[in-house]
């Protein structure tokens, strides 16, 4: 089935070289110039679809006068179609703890996430969560995500029949923890390890589905526990690595005090064999030059989740220093750490968080993290994260007029990175119209 879409259309055709340069000349020189991502636009574009995969791009009245069968066209013109958002780190079970009051890191876990994840053991409440979530996912025009589960393998199996049941591609994972948490919510090495098998059998690389080992952070894993992970890694070098790594100071301290023969908090990782390709952090905050090294070395990635450090008090993620170091970053929510499942406010406070360490973040920059950086680091990007022909297709139309505001800012727009800069500041799931998935419009319930 061939069919097309009629609307201006954006995207980063590849990754430029990233800057390295902080400071004003670089913030200048790059909302100037449509570098460092290599965006391409077209104003009156047309994406043409086929089988779920994107068969062409370009200007709609070039790709319509070309000869061939007609096919049915959508006509979203005065909307702007551009990648599926990708969200690589966030907490399905946490949805229902979004907004939280007053807490940093190690408190907020015990009095609020802790909690709420001692009910994933009913596969009910997991089910209904899942879809709840995805749901909520696909509003905000985001296609994909990395998720973590709860400590209960029935909470993998639930988002992953969700996400199946919608045809969205995600990486998820049950939780490894075996102490410091509440009983309740604890495995152990062996059953961290035969679980994690079983899940890995039964849903990696089951259609647009990925498995992730899922140690929580090295505070809630004994070193056996580790160990079996680093195991499971070893057996299994196409899952993918997920967990939390240096994300706030007392945090970091404490894993000192456990870890007293390790370099660093990294260093724990990479000894048990964590670190490597296809392992993803989620935070980052306080490494240092060594810590970075090791991980471009190994080929572990970043997330970045701006509202997330902002909200809990953890910091400032230091995008420029990830680069200079080679290490590939998308932005992560992090909800419900995190307050927004939103990618375009995730980016927007990640503009803000950059500006306060005189780093600039460009409107190609935002889209970037949000879409092919994001698949980058996921290492996905032959699947996803732009529209070059064969890659799937799931995207997202977003309406420059989704609030009253946002259509008196964008009518003054006089080129696509002033109109997607406003739509990333004022944006939010009013601002996408619709979203696609594999080729199919989202039904959202
Ligand atoms: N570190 C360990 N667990 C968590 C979590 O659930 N959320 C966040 N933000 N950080 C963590
Ligand atoms: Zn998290």
């Amino acid at each position: 089935m061939r069919e097309a879409y009629r609307a201006s259309i954006v995207h980063c055709r590849a990754a430029g070289s990233k800057p390295s340069a902080k400071g004003s000349d670089f913030l200048a020189a790059n909302i100037q110039a449509a570098e460092p991502f290599l965006l391409e636009y077209f104003e009156d574009g047309l994406l043409v679809i086929e089988d779920g995969l994107v068969a062409d791009v370009g200007d709609a009245e070039d790709l319509l006068s070309q000869p061939g069968d007609a096919i049915p066209i959508t006509d979203y013109r005065g909307k702007i179609i551009a990648p599926g958002f990708i969200d690589c780190h966030v907490h399905f079970s946490q949805l229902d703890i979004i907004a939280s009051y007053g807490e940093q890191l190690l408190d907020w876990l015990h009095r609020y996430a802790f909690p709420v994840e001692e009910k994933f053991a009913d596969l009910t409440h997991a089910r209904e969560v899942a879809g709840a979530f995805l749901d909520e996912l696909l509003l905000n025009g985001t296609t994909t995500a990395m998720v973590f589960g709860t400590v209960h393998p029935q909470s993998a199996d639930a988002i992953f029949a969700a996400a199946e049941a919608r045809g969205m591609r995600l990486i998820a994972g049950k939780v490894l923890m075996d102490r410091h948490c509440p009983d309740s919510l604890r495995d152990d090495p062996i059953s961290a390890y035969t679980d994690s098998k079983a899940l890995i059998e039964r849903w990696h690389g089951k259609g647009r589905l990925g498995y992730a080992i899922t140690p929580r952070f090295a505070l809630t894993s004994s070193k056996e526990q580790l160990a079996a992970a680093g195991k499971l890694a070893a057996e299994y070098p196409d899952v993918w690595v997920h967990t939390h790594l240096a994300e706030n100071k007392a945090e970091v301290e404490e894993i000192a005090r456990l870890f007293p023969d390790s370099r660093s908090y990294l260093d724990v990782y990479d000894q048990f064999g964590l670190v490597r390709q296809r392992s993803v952090f989620a935070h980052c905050l306080h490494m240092d030059d060594q810590d970075r090294q090791c991980m471009a070395a190994k080929g572990g990635a970043a997330a970045f989740c701006p509202t997330s450090n902002l909200f809990l008090g953890s910091g400032l993620f230091d995008l420029l220093s990830m680069w200079a170091a080679d290490i590939r970053v998308g932005l992560g929510t992090d909800v419900g750490g995190g307050t927004s499942l939103s990618l375009l406010k995730t980016a927007s406070e990640a503009y803000k968080v950059l500006h306060l360490q005189d780093q600039a973040m460009p409107p190609t920059t935002a889209l970037y993290l949000a879409t092919l950086g994001a698949a980058e680091a996921l290492q996905l990007d032959d699947k996803i994260g732009n529209f070059e022909s064969g890659k799937e297709a799931d995207f997202v139309v977003l309406d420059p007029a989704g609030t009253s505001l946002s259509k008196r800012r964008t009518d003054l727009a006089s080129s696509i990175e002033e109109m997607l800069f406003a739509i990333t500041m004022l944006g939010d799931d009013r601002h996408v119209a619709a979203t696609y998935v594999a080729g199919s419009k989202a039904k959202i319930k």
